[in-house]
């Protein structure tokens, strides 16, 4: 189905922006850990976004994502009141959440959007939630605000230390949980290798960990294979068995080899677009 883009916000210009669409089918199902799957145009290639946040009253949806490669910087090139022609969903098994105490909410770079949805469906559930996010530099931080308005604590992390703890989102993390109370779970959305390290901080603590996979995806319905992944030794698709897995079971490094696969390709897509953009005068 269609969906019009009622508002669009770029969090940092050129790199990252945020959509409000309208597309009341998937707003009244959608659930935290679900995603959607897009096409900017009848021809292109479909792309997995996770759904930032959904309202069922309005019958929006709220995608943000980072610009990495051609459908991205399509989709960044839309403006409010355009039409996507394609947006299925909602997409991938929702994130389990139940009352269960102290909930610490792991994002870094895009995923901190990513992880949004998932911390405010723990707060809803009457979890204490604690956001724990990431970016190079304080200009790069998403969120901040939006998370500060339920969680009952947002640490930060920066590179540069322009904000909060200065380093990666995992020592911000291991500070947090140097510090108690006991901790009921971890979710990481981010990087592949933040989500790598971040289950290398809980593993010997044995808090149980989830993270949201983004692997290479196709059809987003568990027929093309693009998705799999091996978690606890045996084969999975991250779209229909997923995207969340528990992280201690993960094999990061073949997840990071497939994602690997096609950089040679996506690149010469990417610049194929920017020189066809130039001469139509973009
Ligand atoms: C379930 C799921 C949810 C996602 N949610 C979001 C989201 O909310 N916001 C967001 O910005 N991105 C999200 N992604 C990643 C997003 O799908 C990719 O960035 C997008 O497909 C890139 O398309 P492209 O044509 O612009 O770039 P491509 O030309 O396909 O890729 C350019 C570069 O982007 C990186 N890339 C490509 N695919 C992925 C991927 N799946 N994961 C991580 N890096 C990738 C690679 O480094 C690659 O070299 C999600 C992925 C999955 C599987
Ligand atoms: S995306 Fe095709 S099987 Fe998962």
């Amino acid at each position: 189905m269609s969906a019009r883009i009622l508002t669009k916000r770029e969090l940092i210009p050129g790199m990252t922006s945020q959509m409000v669409l309208h597309a009341p089918h998937i707003a009244h199902k959608a659930r935290p850990g679900n995603f959607i799957i897009l096409r900017v145009h009848a021809q292109g290639e479909r792309i997995p976004l996770t759904i930032a946040d959904a309202d069922p009253a309005s019958g929006t949806i709220t995608i943000v994502f980072l610009v990495v490669g051609k459908t991205t910087a399509r989709l960044n090139l839309l403006h409010e009141g355009d039409v996507i022609p394609d947006v299925c969903g909602p997409l991938g098994k929702p994130t389990h959440i139940e009352r269960k105490g102290d909930v610490v909410c792991v994002g870094g770079g895009t995923g901190v959007a990513a992880m949004f949805h998932i911390a405010k469906g723990h707060y809803l559930a009457g979890n204490r939630v604690t956001a724990v996010i990431g970016a190079r530099t304080k200009a790069l931080l998403l969120f901040h605000a939006e998370l500060s308005r339920f969680c009952a604590e947002v640490s930060v992390a920066t590179n540069d230390g322009s904000m909060g703890v200065k380093g990666l989102v995992t020592d911000a993390l291991a500070e947090r949980l140097s510090r108690g109370p006991e901790v009921a779970e971890v979710v990481a959305v981010g990087p592949v290798p933040m989500m790598q390290a971040v289950a290398e901080v809980t593993r010997p603590l044995g808090i149980k960990t989830t993270v949201s996979l983004n692997t290479i995806m196709v059809d987003g319905i568990g027929m093309c294979g693009a998705c799999r992944c091996t978690v606890d030794g045996e084969m999975r698709f991250a779209c229909v068995d997923g995207p969340e897995f528990d992280a201690h079971k993960v094999d990061f490094a073949e997840l990071r080899n497939r994602l690997e696969q096609f950089h040679g390709q996506e690149r010469a897509e990417l610049e194929r677009f920017k020189k066809q953009f130039e001469v139509a005068g973009g």
